[in-house]
Order: structure tokens, then C-alpha cells, then sequence
């Protein structure tokens, strides 16, 4: 009798177990296929996972012109939706072309989600670089990134290096019918960074070395990434041992400037000539080691020097196809001369009366898209809205996707300044600087540069552009033939 009720509740007992398996194996199923199957719980979003190892790498790089979405996101986004997966980068990946799950990605940096780019960028960048960097580093990193940034921008030395440079590059196109837009904006960006970071001149030697080594150091970062001698990626790797070695040098020497001065008591704000570079601030912050200070002088030049020189080419190859925004903005400008004395340096003051001009960039940020995508990870399972995101995925949240987004700015595809009179521009719709703790520290000298670049530019120059010249993004964005500009001159 006991047997027989211990053989049958064991019998139960097997069916119980058993029953929870079948129960398991069912919703295993069903989150795998879905949506073949009801739904049940967030699931991965929609896509499709391409070739082995590849997967769909090679098509979501396809060159497209850069004011518009390219044929595989608006494949994909019509197929699955705006979030879909895929295999990117070598693995599986989660896209984001939603401007609230990108929102809520770049704002949940560090607790769900962590910057990731590719290790062969790290190879380059070096550990401390703060574009890399995550957790506390990252943090400490920052910081100072931030308060140099903020101590410096409205300087009235660093105001006057930017417009000289503007006018020493403007200058040197007099009597020319015709220039390389992008190489002229790169001489700009690279002087008045080289400037305020390390307070070298254009004509000194050492500017010349490191804009050489600068150079290979960019070609390598969008190389295949080889480490094999005499390839872009091997070169990049020296170049940018030697810039950190010329950087080194550099600081040597200011320490050793600094010491003759102390003993010599002399007060080192007071006399010298570069009292408001970053190296000087940085000479003096304990929180950085040397490698990192190394680094930062190298992000600052990597940051400050290809983005906004494209972002300048950008608002120039708009302009080209607007004269009303054009004469408006040279309205702004001559408005903002005529209460000045000749030769009077622009100053902050100035700059906030820029509104106008603060319309255009923002609108050929919008229509350009410079950064068309940023690299993270899932640290966790993440549940937005219906979908789940696998911890350890990579996210590639598209910034780009929804400034072309018609049903988020009207009449998308088409350059209009005048919508940022009534947009708001910050928004989750607009987001050409990223976001959260992420978000570019750069951004205020960025936009400053191109400002004060313009000031004299619609003052003393009209262009025209090429009908087949446009940007295209590789993602790096770049135009083909480097925007050239005939040019009349149109002085005031
Ligand atoms: C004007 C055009 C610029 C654009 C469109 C731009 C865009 C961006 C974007 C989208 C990010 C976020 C990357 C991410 O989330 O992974 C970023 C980060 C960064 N930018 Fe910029 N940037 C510009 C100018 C500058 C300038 C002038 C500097 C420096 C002087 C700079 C330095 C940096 C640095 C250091 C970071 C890394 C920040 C971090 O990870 O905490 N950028 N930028």
C-alpha cells in the first residue's frame, strides 16, 4: 500500500517536472521565433544576421550621401522597424534608429550601457584616450576636459587666436578664383587647436612635425586594421608614439621655462605668452598621470580637429544653395561690424549675438550629419518598451536617423535654418553631440570656431559649389573632390 502510493506520487512528481520542461522548452521557443509564434515577455527586436563573421558589416557601410539614411537603414528600417538586430563589427548588434531608445541609451551610459568601440581604435587611441575610457577613468578624465573647456572658452586671447587664424586663411584666398574648401577648413581647425592646446603657432616646427604625424595618425584610425609594418594602421600606431613623444618634450620644456621663471621670481601668469593653453592648466592638475595629460593633448586635437572642419564645410556647402539664408546671415554679421571700430577684435558679447548664425549651424549639423552613429554595449539584459536587448550585445545607437526623420522634423531633406526659431535644440530629436555623460565636451568651441570663421567669410567672400559635389558618409564623413569653391570676392 505505502509502495504503491510512493510509486504513484513519484509518478506525479515526474509528470510535475516534466510538465515544467515541455513549460520551459515552449517559452524558449517562443521568444526564439517570434513572431511565428505569440509573443511572450520583450523579445530581440526583428533583422537579420547576414553572413557568417561579416554578417552585414560591409552593407551597412556602403557610402551613401550623408543627408540621407543610405539604402541598408531605410531597407532595414522598412523591413523590421526602427530597431532591428544585425551582426555588425563582428558581432551581434542591436540598431537603433528611435530617437527615445537612443535617448535612453546615451543616458544610461555606465549602467546598462558602456562605450564601445572597436579594439583596433583602442590600439590607436591608447588606454587613457578619454574617447575610450569607461567608469571612474572616464569620469576623472572628463572632468578636466570639462573645466578647461570651460575656463578657456570665453577667453578673450583664445577669442583673438580663432579670428586670426580665420583671417590669416581668408586672407591667403584673395585674387584665388578657386580653393579646396575641406584642406583650407582643416588648416583652420588645425591651427587654432594646436594653438590652444599646446600654444604652438602655425609657423613653428613642431607644428609642422605633429600635423605630419597627425595626419597618418587620422588615415590609420579609418584603416583596416593591420598591424603589419608599412600598412596605414601600423604607421598610424608609430605616428602616434612619436606625437606623444614631441607632446612629452613640449611639457619638459614648459617645466623647465616654469622653474627659470620661479627662480628668477618671476609670477608665470603674469609673463608668459602661453599662460592660456591646455597644457599650462594641465601642468598644474594632480589628477592626471603623464600618459593621460599625453592623451588628452591628443583627443583635444583629434576632437577639435576633423569634426569641426567638416562641420564648417557643411555650413559652406549648404549655404551654396540657400542665398536667402546666405544674406541673412551676412545681415547678422554687418550688423554686428558696424558697432565696432575697425579691426576690433569680436568677443564674447559678439558671439551671443550670433542667433541666426547658431540656426545654421545647427541646421547643417542636422542635414550633414557629421557623426552619423556611436558604438555601445549592453552591460545587462535591457528591456525597452517590447524588446529586449542581450547583455553583451553591441548597440549602435544612429544619431543621424532621426535629424532625416520626417515625422520628427518637417520637411526633413530640405536645409531651412529658420525651423530652429521655433524647434527646440535640445531634444531628443537632435542630438549631432551625442548625450548624456558622453556627451561632446567640445561642442561650444566647435560651434565658436565656425562662427567666428563665417564672421569674415559672408563678409568678403560669395562661392559657388559644384552641382555634383556633396557629402557622403563612408560613415567618416567626407566630400569626394574636398568641396571646391569658386569664389568671388564681394568685400563690404
Ligand atoms: C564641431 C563638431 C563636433 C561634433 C559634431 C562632435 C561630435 C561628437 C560626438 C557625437 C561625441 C560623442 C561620442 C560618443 O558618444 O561615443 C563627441 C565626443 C567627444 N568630442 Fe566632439 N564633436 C565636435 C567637436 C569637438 C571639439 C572641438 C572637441 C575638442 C576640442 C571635441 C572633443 C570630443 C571628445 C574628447 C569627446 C569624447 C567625450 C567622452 O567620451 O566623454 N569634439 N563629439
Amino acid at each position: 500500500m505505502t509502495l504503491s502510493m510512493a510509486g504513484s506520487s513519484t509518478f506525479w512528481l515526474l509528470v510535475l517536472v516534466g510538465m515544467f520542461f515541455i513549460f520551459l522548452l515552449g517559452r524558449l521557443i517562443l521568444n526564439q521565433y517570434s513572431p511565428l509564434f505569440l509573443r511572450v515577455g520583450p523579445t530581440t527586436p526583428k533583422g537579420s544576421f547576414g553572413w557568417p563573421v561579416l554578417g552585414e558589416t560591409l552593407a551597412f557601410l556602403n557610402p551613401h550621401p550623408s543627408n540621407s539614411l543610405g539604402a541598408f537603414l531605410q531597407h532595414h528600417c522598412s523591413r523590421y522597424g526602427k530597431v532591428f538586430k544585425s551582426h555588425l563589427f563582428l558581432s551581434p548588434t542591436i540598431v537603433s534608429c528611435d530617437e527615445e531608445l537612443n535617448y535612453f541609451i546615451l543616458q544610461n551610459e555606465g549602467k546598462l550601457f558602456e562605450c564601445s568601440y572597436p579594439k583596433p581604435i583602442h590600439g590607436i587611441l591608447g588606454k587613457s584616450s578619454l574617447l575610450v575610457a569607461v567608469g571612474d577613468t572616464h569620469k576623472r578624465l572628463r572632468n578636466v576636459a570639462v573645466s578647461l573647456v570651460t575656463i578657456t572658452k570665453s577667453k578673450p586671447e583664445f577669442l583673438h587666436d580663432i579670428e586670426n587664424t580665420a583671417v590669416r586663411v581668408l586672407r591667403s584666398w584673395k585674387d584665388k578664383p578657386q580653393v579646396i574648401f575641406c584642406k583650407e577648413a582643416r588648416k583652420f581647425t588645425f591651427n587654432v587647436i594646436v594653438k590652444q592646446v599646446l600654444g604652438l603657432s602655425p609657423d613653428e616646427p613642431q607644428t609642422t612635425q605633429i600635423l605630419e604625424d597627425f595626419l597618418t595618425f587620422m588615415k590609420g584610425l579609418i584603416s583596416l586594421p593591420l598591424y603589419i609594418p608599412g600598412t596605414p594602421y601600423a604607421r598610424a600606431v608609430k605616428a602616434r608614439i612619436r606625437i606623444s613623444s614631441t607632446v612629452k618634450a613640449i611639457i619638459e620644456e614648459r617645466r623647465r621655462r616654469r622653474t627659470r621663471r620661479n627662480e628668477d621670481g618671476i609670477s608665470t601668469n603674469k609673463s608668459s605668452s602661453s599662460n592660456s593653453d591646455f597644457l599650462e592648466i594641465l601642468l598644474d592638475v594632480d589628477t592626471l598621470s603623464e600618459d593621460e595629460k599625453v592623451s588628452f593633448v591628443l583627443d583635444s586635437l583629434l576632437g577639435g580637429y576633423e569634426t569641426t572642419s567638416l562641420l564648417m564645410a557643411m555650413v559652406v556647402y549648404f549655404l551654396a544653395q540657400s542665398p536667402s539664408a546666405l544674406q541673412q546671415l551676412k545681415v547678422e554679421h554687418q550688423n554686428i561690424r558696424r558697432v565696432k571700430k575697425k579691426d576690433e577684435y569680436l568677443n564674447w558679447e559678439d558671439y551671443s549675438k550670433m542667433e541666426f548664425t547658431q540656426n545654421v549651424i545647427n541646421e547643417a549639423m542636422r542635414c550633414g550629419n557629421i557623426v552619423k552613429f556611436v558604438h555601445r554595449k549592453a552591460l545587462k539584459d535591457v528591456k525597452f518598451r517590447d524588446y529586449k536587448i542581450p547583455s553583451g550585445w553591441k548597440v549602435l545607437p544612429v544619431i543621424s536617423a532621426s535629424h532625416l526623420d520626417p515625422s520628427l522634423h518637417a520637411n526633413a531633406l530640405e536645409f531651412h535654418p529658420w525651423r530652429w526659431e521655433s524647434e527646440d535644440q535640445m531634444c531628443k530629436r537632435f542630438t549631432p553631440f551625442g548625450g548624456g555623460s558622453r556627451c561632446c565636451p567640445g561642442s561650444e568651441l566647435g560651434r565658436l570656431e565656425v562662427a567666428f570663421f563665417l564672421h569674415h567669410l559672408v563678409q568678403n567672400f560669395r562661392w559657388r559649389t559644384e552641382d555634383d559635389e556633396q557629402p557622403i558618409a563612408y560613415p567618416y564623413v567626407e566630400f569626394k573632390r574636398g568641396l571646391p569653391l569658386y569664389l568671388e570676392d564681394c568685400p563690404i
